[in-house]
């Protein structure tokens, strides 16, 4: 039996050979084997005996297996409505872009090997998943079912899953029982959706002990979601409607490395909100903020591209300077905000590794009052026309863009 182990080791680094062979299928042999092809192997003679592999080459009619790795089932583009069986061997399903409307349990009975399925870009309503379907699967890692009609997570979900990704459907809500063993996730894609600041009560991400990245991007949130897990490393909240951020939100996420909060509601931050050891990336791009706040050390990139400064202030974004630990920003991005000028010289100071500022295009306010205008009033008896002030003088606000050419540089 060690022998046979080995051997089947052996047989592994020739199986790309083996399988692209003619043997002749007995379909009367043992059910397909879950794990690598076993062949029987004489010790003696040292050659392979072909017509007693246990061929485990099963598929679907409709999909293709590739012989070199026959554990993949390739149903992509195929216009399905239904999902194939899939045979008992099968680890890696794939079928995006079809029509399919429908998870049933039938299709997966012997399909307990899966560890990744990609259901993307079908037509996928919550009332046609079968109850439990993907609990199930007890190898399952990851699961696509981005681009489809759910209205919600599919639960229960099985409690191996790593990465999520639901992204592009019309999930409102989600519920403590679809979301509460999935202690391995470690990616979460939840982008394009309809979730609103009631889908996380009940510390429902909280649970998730693993979770290093969540993407909320595109939904109708319009609070920071609570309750975020500490292992936490990435935070995908553009396009959302928040219009705040509280003091110590970021308390219970001190992994944080990039945060996105563009194209938001977004006045003004608390000062030391940001005061994060890890965080590298921080984008709030398109917001309405007029205020600087603290800088930490680990940032390297900032965005604040479309926003309402008038200046940056930099000795608020950098109180103190540490010589021997210097600040890591290498990048600012100011364009589209309506600084009259460019920053203070004290920011090389402060960060050293600064390489570029971007400056592009400012929006300027000019103010000035309006003369009346007159009107001529029509005279009956006299013969000398009065002009009236018909308004009264107006404060005027235009508009209009200014690009500041290289000379701002020096
Ligand atoms: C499951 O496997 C058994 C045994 O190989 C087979 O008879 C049956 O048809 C399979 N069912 C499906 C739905 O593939
Ligand atoms: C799953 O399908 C999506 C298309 O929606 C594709 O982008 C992704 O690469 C696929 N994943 C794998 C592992 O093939
Ligand atoms: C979660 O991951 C750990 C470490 O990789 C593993 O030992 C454990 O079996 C996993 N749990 C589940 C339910 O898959
Ligand atoms: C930032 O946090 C560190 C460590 O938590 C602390 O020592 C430091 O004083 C804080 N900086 C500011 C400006 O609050
Ligand atoms: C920048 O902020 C500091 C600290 O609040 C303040 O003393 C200083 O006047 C500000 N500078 C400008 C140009 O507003």
């Amino acid at each position: 039996m060690g022998i046979l182990t080995q051997i089947s080791i052996l047989v592994l680094l020739f199986e790309a050979n083996v399988l692209g062979q003619d043997f002749d299928l007995d379909p009367d042999t043992e059910p397909p084997l879950v794990k690598l092809p076993t062949f029987s192997y004489s010790v003696d003679s040292g050659l392979y005996y072909g017509q007693y592999v246990q061929y485990p080459y099963e598929c679907a009619s409709e999909c293709f297996c590739p012989p070199s790795y026959p554990f993949a089932m390739h149903c992509d583009n195929r216009n399905l409505k239904i999902i194939p069986n899939v045979p008992h061997h099968i680890r890696h399903l794939y079928l995006q872009f079809n029509s399919i409307e429908a998870v049933s349990e039938s299709s997966f009975v012997n399909a307990t090997s899966l560890t990744e399925i990609n259901l993307s870009h079908n037509k996928i309503k919550s009332s046609a998943v079968d109850q439990g379907v993907f609990a199930k699967m007890k190898n399952l890692l990851k699961l696509h079912l981005e681009y489809n009609n759910l209205e919600n997570v599919p639960a229960p979900l099985p409690s191996t899953l790593q990465r999520l990704s639901l992204g592009f459907n019309q999930i409102s809500k989600l519920t403590a029982d679809a979301m509460q063993n999935l202690l391995n996730l470690t990616m979460l894609d939840l982008c394009n959706n309809k979730l609103t600041d009631s889908a996380f009560k009940g510390k429902i991400l909280l649970r998730m002990k693993s979770l290093m990245q969540i993407n909320l991007c595109n939904n109708k949130m319009k609070s920071m979601p609570s309750d975020l897990p500490a292992s936490l490393m990435q935070l995908s909240l553009e396009n959302n409607l928040i219009s705040s951020i509280p003091v110590e939100y970021f308390k219970k996420t001190p992994n944080l490395m990039s945060l996105r909060v563009s194209y938001n509601k977004l006045q003004e931050v608390p000062y030391k909100v940001f005061n994060l050891s890890s965080l590298m990336e921080l984008n709030l791009g398109h917001n309405k903020l007029t205020k600087a706040f603290f800088i930490p050390r680990s940032l390297e990139h900032l965005y604040l591209d479309h926003n309402e400064f008038v200046d940056l202030n930099v000795s608020l974004m950098c109180p103190s300077v540490d010589y021997a630990t210097p600040n890591l920003l290498t990048y600012i991005r100011i364009d589209q905000n309506k600084l009259k000028d460019q920053l203070n010289n004290f920011v090389y100071t402060c960060f050293p590794r600064i390489q570029n500022i971007y400056y592009g295009e400012q929006k300027v306010v000019q103010h000035y009052i309006a003369p009346p205008v007159y009107e001529p009033v029509l005279p009956r008896f006299s013969e000398i026309v009065p002009l009236v002030p018909a308004s009264d003088p107006v404060l005027v606000e235009k508009e209009y863009t200014y690009t500041y050419t290289e000379s701002w540089y020096n």
